[in-house]
């Protein structure tokens, strides 16, 4: 174990801990200890830790920015990794030769798979940049959100997708080897990207759409307004707990409230303010489930167990979780 622990620390200098509590990296601030957490700079460490973790046969996991994440009270074995630092967190112009200067920024930028999704909505509005708009409230990274195909419908009902701004990617396996991936290579579907699994994401090529950077700022403020007006962020969460079923989606409209979300579908369920322990269904809305302080990741877990047996039996939809749990299979769980 001496020599592991001296491996990782040769790895990544500074940069990693023992038994972190994955409470302080998550969005839900919910979630037992990672075995071991590491923090790369820039890619060669990240190299090196995974080189590092292949000949001691860690598992590996990848977290971003922690706001879609569920972890378990027995946390996560083996290695978990967290990109950050300036290696990670760019947003630079595609032509690196010269001086840019901000409006010489083009309509490609390279953002950095760190970098935080409020980094990059203020500083392509700044540059008179559109596209990322929709993002406003969500606290994730980049990383997380090609890896989720982050993406919201606006107040005029518009779906945004992050993966139809991605033209490339940048990835590097577990082994170490880095390709650059045109973006249908990601296999980007509703909360998905099939064909990334097994693939870290370390840097994206992102198209935006020039527009006067005031326009940009209102839509920015019209949408966090809208998210802030419908949603819960009363307390802690991962935003949405349930996809929305696709083969529902929309089948409904005879009033402005009856489409079959699986928000509207929880709330029909009667699940709004249903406790159990330090987890609430969001009395707002009820595909948000909140921490109220003390919740434990098993209350959570129960709490959708509970709403998705009442939703199949009132509405024969199976809903499936949108956040993330870790570890994925609970058998990887250390007793
Ligand atoms: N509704 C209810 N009761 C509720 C919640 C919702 O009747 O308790 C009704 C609403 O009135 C509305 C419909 O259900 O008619 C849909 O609700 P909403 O407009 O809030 O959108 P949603 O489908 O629940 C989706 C995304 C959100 C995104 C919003 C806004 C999913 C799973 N959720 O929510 O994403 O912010 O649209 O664009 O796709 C997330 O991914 O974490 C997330 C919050």
């Amino acid at each position: 174990m001496e020599s592991l622990k001296d491996d990782l620390l040769a790895a990544a200098p500074g940069r990693v801990r023992f038994g972190e509590p994955m409470r302080l990296h998550t969005s839900f601030h919910i979630g037992g200890p990672a075995e071991i957490w590491a923090e790369p700079q820039e890619p060669e460490q990240l190299r090196a830790l995974l080189a590092v973790a292949a000949d001691a046969g860690l598992t590996v996991t990848m977290v971003g920015g922690g706001a879609n994440l569920l972890v378990r009270d027995e946390g996560i074995p083996g290695l978990v990794v967290h990109l950050s630092g300036t290696g990670f967190q760019y947003l630079t112009p595609v032509r690196r030769t010269g001086t840019v200067r901000r409006t010489d920024l083009g309509t490609d930028l390279i953002a950095g798979a760190a970098l935080p999704l409020e980094w990059l909505i203020r500083r392509a509005q700044g540059a008179g940049l559109s596209g990322v708009e929709f993002l406003a409230g969500v606290p994730g990274h980049v990383g997380g959100a090609v890896r989720m195909n982050a993406g919201t419908h606006d107040d005029e009902g518009k779906f945004h997708h992050f993966g139809d701004r991605v033209r490339e990617l940048k990835v590097m396996n577990l082994t170490g080897q880095v390709k650059t991936l045109p973006a249908e290579a990601a296999g980007f579907g509703y909360r998905s990207s099939t064909f990334l699994s097994g693939w870290i994401v370390l840097e994206a090529l992102l198209r935006f759409t020039p527009d006067d950077a005031g326009e940009i700022a209102a839509r920015v403020r019209r949408l966090w307004a809208f998210k802030k007006r419908t949603q819960d962020w009363s307390a802690p969460s991962v935003g949405c707990i349930f996809k929305n079923p696709t083969s529902v989606r929309r089948t409904e409209s005879t009033s402005g409230t009856s489409y079959r979300s699986a928000g509207w579908m929880v709330d029909q369920a009667g699940m709004k303010g249903f406790r159990i322990g330090g987890a609430i269904v969001s009395p707002r809305h009820a595909n948000f489930i909140l921490n109220d302080g003390n919740a434990r990741s098993a209350d959570v877990l129960a709490l959708v167990e509970e709403a998705r047996a009442r939703v199949l039996k009132q509405f024969g939809v199976e809903l499936e979780t949108e956040v993330q749990i870790l570890p994925a299979h609970p058998e990887l769980v250390k007793g």
